[in-house]
C-alpha cells in the first residue's frame, strides 16, 4: 500500500486531501462525514472583517444612540444567506468542529486592513482551531493606489495576524500580482508558514436585457488547475514555506499533479459541493493509491516536487521558450 501521508504546517496528515474553505464546514454532520470517508483535514468557510467591524458599529451605535437604527457602514453587507454569522457563531463552529473531529480544523479569515478585527485569529485560535488560514481578497480598482502599497498593506498584515497567535498561518493569495515569486517570499519572511495558491476571484457577467451586473459564482473545472500548477511549480524549493494548491481539485489525477509539482496538500470545494462528497473523496483516495501501485510510488512525499521547476536556473526564460514552442504547436486547418 503506497503512503499517501504528508505534513502541512507542521500538522501531519493521513493525506493530500483536504476540504477547502466552503459551506462544506458549515455543518458539523458533514464535517464528520467527509473525514470518515478520508478528508485529513479541513478549512472552515471565513469570517470576514466586514462581519466582525459590523457588529462592532452596531454595538457602538447602541452604546451610543440606542437600538433604533443601523449604521449605514454595513449597508452592502448581505442581509443573509449561508454566510450570514455572526463571529460568536463563528467561535462556536470552531468549537463544534473540534470537538467532533479528530483531523485537524484550519479557521478561514477574511479581510484586508490593519486594525481591531485581527484579534479574532487569536481568539480562532483559543476556539481550538489547530491553524489559520488569511484571505486577502481584494480587487486593486484603485487607480491612486499602485501595486506596491498593497502588497506593503498585505505583507503587514500578514506579520499583524502573525505576531498575534501561536498556531501555524497560512496566507491564501491572488495570482493578480506582477511578481508572484516576490510577494511570496515577502509574506513568508512576514511569517506565513504556507501559501495557498490560489484564491478564486469571481467574475461578474453583464445581463443585457436586464441591463444588469450579473454576480454568479461559477464552479471550477480541472483546467483551473494549471494556474496555481505553473506557480507551485515554480516556486517549489524557492520559498521556504509549505504551498497548498487550490482551484481545479476534481480528480485523483489532478491531486497528483499537485503533488508532483510541489504542493504538500491539494484543497479541494467545487467537485465536494456539486456531487456526493463522500463518495467523492472515497473515489478520489482509492484512485491514488491505484495510480501510484500501478507507476511504484512508495509514497507522497517522493512525488513531492519531482516534476517543479526547482532545477531550472531561470524559470522566466523557461517558460518564454515554452510559450514560443506552444504557439508554434499550432496547425491551422488546411
Ligand atoms: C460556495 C463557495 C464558498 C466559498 N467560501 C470561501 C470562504 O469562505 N473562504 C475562502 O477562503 N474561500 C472560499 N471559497 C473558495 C474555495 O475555498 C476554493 O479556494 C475555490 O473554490 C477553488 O477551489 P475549487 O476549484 O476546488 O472550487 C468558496 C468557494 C465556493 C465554491
Amino acid at each position: 500500500m503506497p503512503d499517501l501521508s504528508t505534513t502541512y504546517l507542521g500538522l501531519n496528515l493521513k493525506n493530500p486531501l483536504v476540504a477547502s474553505a466552503s459551506p462544506l464546514s458549515k455543518k458539523i454532520e458533514r464535517a464528520r462525514a467527509l473525514e470518515e470517508a478520508g478528508i485529513s483535514a479541513i478549512v472552515m468557510y471565513s469570517l470576514f472583517e466586514e462581519q466582525i467591524t459590523h457588529e462592532s458599529l452596531e454595538f457602538d451605535h447602541y452604546l451610543a444612540r440606542g437600538s433604533d437604527a443601523f449604521p449605514e457602514a454595513s449597508s452592502h453587507l448581505p442581509d443573509a444567506g449561508l454566510y450570514d454569522v455572526s463571529p460568536k457563531n463563528y467561535l462556536n463552529q470552531v468549537a463544534g468542529l473540534k470537538k467532533a473531529l479528530h483531523i485537524p480544523v484550519i479557521g478561514s479569515l477574511n479581510g484586508v486592513s490593519k486594525g481591531g478585527w485581527t484579534n479574532y485569529a487569536c481568539q480562532i485560535q483559543d476556539a481550538g482551531a489547530d491553524a489559520l488560514e488569511l484571505n486577502m481578497y481584494y480587487l486593486a480598482a484603485n487607480p491612486d493606489i499602485s501595486s506596491s502599497d498593497i502588497e506593503n498593506m498585505q505583507v503587514e498584515l500578514v506579520a499583524e495576524v502573525k505576531s498575534a497567535i501561536r498556531i501555524p498561518l497560512a496566507v491564501k493569495i491572488s495570482p493578480f500580482v506582477t511578481s508572484v515569486a516576490n510577494f511570496a517570499r515577502r509574506l513568508v519572511e512576514a511569517g506565513a508558514n504556507g501559501l495557498v495558491l490560489f484564491n478564486r476571484f469571481y467574475q461578474p457577467d453583464l445581463d443585457l436585457e436586464a441591463l444588469e451586473v450579473v454576480h454568479t459564482l461559477d464552479l471550477s473545472t480541472s483546467a483551473d488547475l494549471r494556474l496555481p500548477l505553473r506557480w507551485i511549480s515554480i516556486l517549489y524549493g524557492k520559498v521556504n514555506t509549505d504551498l497548498a494548491l487550490t482551484s481545479g481539485i476534481h480528480t485523483s489525477l489532478d491531486v497528483l499533479k499537485a503533488m508532483m509539482a510541489g504542493a504538500k496538500v491539494a484543497m479541494t470545494a467545487s467537485e465536494l459541493l456539486t456531487n456526493d462528497p463522500v463518495q467523492r473523496v472515497q473515489e478520489i483516495l482509492k484512485q491514488m493509491q491505484a495510480w501510484m501501485e500501478e507507476h511504484e510510488y512508495e509514497s507522497v512525499r517522493q512525488m513531492q516536487g519531482s516534476m517543479s521547476q526547482k532545477s531550472v536556473k531561470d524559470p522566466a526564460a523557461f517558460e518564454r521558450a515554452n510559450y514560443m514552442k506552444v504557439l508554434n504547436s499550432f496547425r491551422e486547418l488546411p
